[in-house]
């Protein structure tokens, strides 16, 4: 089986891909990244001597790149992750997630459709979502069902929307074999620096202050990043064609609390006094359009294929703060920029 993964560099794409090759030994991955800001060949650091694992640079706003792409190789599946992915860049610069998101994931489709054209049988594209394109929850209220009628605020999960539609309508219109999932918010290791929790911790290790936005009385449903990549694999495997699966952890925290915690773990890890990096915390000007909770009713998933998430928050989070704490060179090469050179290191000049 050969997989095409995009955005593999990425953070759910990089632990998705070392689950794909771990679990499944007769399958070989190539995946397929731009290498923007947020994508980083040092997260698949172990895999780049596997015979099984191919990285090629390319965007996916490159429709004629895409085109060239596909008519050379005709993979069994796509598991499509690549997107811009952080809400407040979304606000800052919207037009670089409609071209990435929503243009990007159309160029994808009309690419896949040309070279599977006429052969579909045994083919998958896997279309990576959020729960976000549900809009927002009142507080302690109700959950997102696959049902829910979609409602996005942000930019970024405007371009979510529309790209989920875009593959709806290619599994509509021209019988393309498609899947998407609806995800809740991930944490683990190699998540980007400007997320909440990589963030904080970063901040709280050198001293700097939390800026929390609001009251901090946002709702969060969080699930352990290796979930999510277990969750894709069993979908991708077991899942029903043309079919919508929401994925959650069960695990809704108050920004606030969930800070909270943080903090006490890295008082306990970094050994210092109890109480004390919570002083760090100092409430911000809210996001723009902010949601105010997000929550998943994964019974779905669980009730037809078995998924559950592993572990709890408590151990996840507390897993997160070890790998940060103790892969402090991975977390100073992304804060300095300096890991943008291991791809010219690696593979020659861009
Ligand atoms: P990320 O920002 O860490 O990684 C995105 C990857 O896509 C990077 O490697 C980047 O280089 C690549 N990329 C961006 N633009 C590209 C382009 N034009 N062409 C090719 N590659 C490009 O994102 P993530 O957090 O790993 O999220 C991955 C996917 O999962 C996204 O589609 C996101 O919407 C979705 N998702 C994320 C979460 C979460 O909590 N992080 C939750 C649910 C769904
Ligand atoms: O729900 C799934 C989504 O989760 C994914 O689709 C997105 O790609 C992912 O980025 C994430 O979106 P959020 O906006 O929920 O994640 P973020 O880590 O940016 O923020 C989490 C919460 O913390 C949110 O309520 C905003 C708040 N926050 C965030 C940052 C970065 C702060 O209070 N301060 C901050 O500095």
């Amino acid at each position: 089986m050969h997989l095409l993964v995009t955005g593999g560099a990425g953070f759910i794409g990089s632990h998705l891909i070392r689950y794909f090759l771990g679990a499944h030994g007769d399958c070989r991955v190539t995946n397929l990244d731009s290498l923007t800001y947020a994508g980083n060949l040092a997260n698949l650091r172990d895999l780049e001597d596997s015979s099984r694992y191919c990285f090629v640079k390319g965007d996916i706003t490159d429709g004629d790149f895409l085109m060239r792409f596909f008519a050379e190789t005709r993979f069994d599946g796509v598991i499509h992750l690549a997107a811009e992915s952080h809400v407040d860049r979304s606000i800052a610069n919207p037009t670089a997630f409609a071209e990435t998101n929503v243009l990007g994931t159309v160029n994808l489709l009309n690419a896949i459709k040309a070279s599977w054209e006429g052969d579909f049988s045994g083919r998958l594209f896997y279309h990576v979502s959020t729960d976000e394109v549900y809009g927002s929850l009142p507080a302690g209220e109700g959950l997102f069902t696959e049902e829910t009628p979609y409602d996005p605020h942000s930019p970024y999960s405007a371009s979510k929307a529309s790209s989920d539609h875009f593959v709806r309508a290619y599994h509509d219109t021209y019988g393309l074999p498609v899947v998407i999932s609806n995800c809740s918010n991930n944490y683990g290791p190699f998540q980007f620096p400007e997320k909440l929790i990589p963030l904080f911790i970063n901040n709280i290790k050198s001293g700097k202050a939390l800026p929390l936005y609001g009251k901090g009385e946002n709702v969060r449903d969080w699930l352990w990043v290796e979930d999510h990549a277990r969750a894709i694999d069993t979908i991708y495997y077991h899942g029903k064609i043309g079919e919508t699966y929401n994925i959650g952890g069960h695990n809704e925290w108050s920004n606030i609390s969930l800070v909270r915690l943080l903090c006490r773990i890295m008082d306990d890890r970094l050994g210092r006094n109890a109480g004390s990096s919570e002083e760090l915390i100092s409430f911000v000007t809210d996001r723009a359009g902010h949601d105010m909770r997000y929550a998943i009713d994964a019974s779905k998933l669980k009730q037809e294929l078995g998924w559950v998430p592993s572990i709890t928050f408590e151990e996840g989070l507390a897993k997160t703060v070890d790998w940060y704490l103790s892969n402090g060179d991975w977390l100073e090469e992304v804060t300095s920029g300096a890991y943008q050179d291991y791809y010219e290191d690696h593979y020659g000049k861009r």
